[in-house]
């Protein structure tokens, strides 16, 4: 009966649908609940008390649809929210950070890595911190790409306004000459063609929730609750607002046909505390 129950996903919005696409291909059968606070997005320009608070609303909900995990599918959200989320719930919880600061550190050649994020992620050096853990030698750049979240929520994945906004925020690290970048938010690989055309192809783009998908898989396996079903998992969608929208950019960048978006309210997460 454990084994059957889902993994639970949450982002701010639809970002976290980066690291669902992938756990769906390295952990086909497990069944997936996924929540986009789509209601109080972004989070990224939110005080860290109100990114801790809204996590542990999220964590909450998932938690009543019965996961056995969750995955913090938001970098923000895992840049604040992990210590506090893991001191209240016992189930295990997956983050960004560290899956994504590992892939770099293995990636770079020249030991010179740019980090693009949210406001939230940049200031609090999440990246940087992690990353010096391992390796003091290494140089780390941080630019915040506040823009990209809207324009990836807008589904905007090949518009001019995204190149010019690309390159504008991209400027810096041709100075710098990093040749690896992180994509420090969970929305940022949906404009990945953008970013890789703009910063060129010699600089290898890290995508956090790739790595993180693979710490899911040795996590849930650790704990002994790896699903025994043959079958392909199934994926429940829940919103805070407008899910008619959410299904359609979902289903753009998916590539497929989703189903089951329900709406949840708001005042609902808020009860929950
Ligand atoms: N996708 C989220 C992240 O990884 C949050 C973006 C936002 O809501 O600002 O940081």
């Amino acid at each position: 009966m454990e084994k059957a129950k889902p993994i639970g996903v949450f982002d701010s919005g639809i970002g976290g649908l980066t690291v669902v696409r992938k756990l769906s291909s390295t952990l086909p059968n497990e069944n997936i609940v996924y929540f986009g606070d789509t209601a109080r997005v972004p989070y990224g320009s939110k005080s860290n008390e109100t990114v801790i608070e809204y996590s542990i609303q999220n964590t909450k909900f998932l938690i009543e649809k019965n996961v056995k995990a969750v995955v913090v599918a938001c970098n923000t959200a895992s840049s604040v929210a992990i210590p506090e989320l893991r001191k209240r719930f016992s189930i295990p919880i997956i983050e960004m950070i560290n899956p994504g600061a590992t892939a770099a550190l293995k990636a770079t050649r020249n030991n010179k890595i740019g980090v693009i994020g949210t406001r939230a992620t940049i200031n609090n050096k999440a990246y940087s911190k992690e990353i010096k853990k391992f390796n003091e030698n290494v140089e780390v750049f941080e630019v915040a790409c506040p823009l990209f979240v809207p324009l990836a929520e807008e589904g905007w994945i090949d518009h001019k306004a995204t190149y010019e906004i690309a390159e504008e925020y991209l400027k810096p690290f041709k100075e710098f000459g990093i040749d690896t970048l992180v994509l420090g938010c969970t929305h940022y690989p949906i404009l990945a063609k953008v970013i890789q055309e703009v910063i060129g192809d010699d600089v290898m783009l890290i995508d956090s929730g790739v790595a993180s998908s693979e710490i899911v898989r040795a996590e849930i396996d650790r704990i002994g609750l790896t699903t025994n079903s043959n079958t392909l998992g199934n994926q429940n969608f829940y919103v805070s607002d407008l899910p008619i929208k959410f299904k359609e950019i979902a289903e753009l960048f998916l590539g497929r046909e989703i189903k089951n978006v329900q709406k949840v309210d708001v005042e609902h997460l808020v009860s929950l505390g």
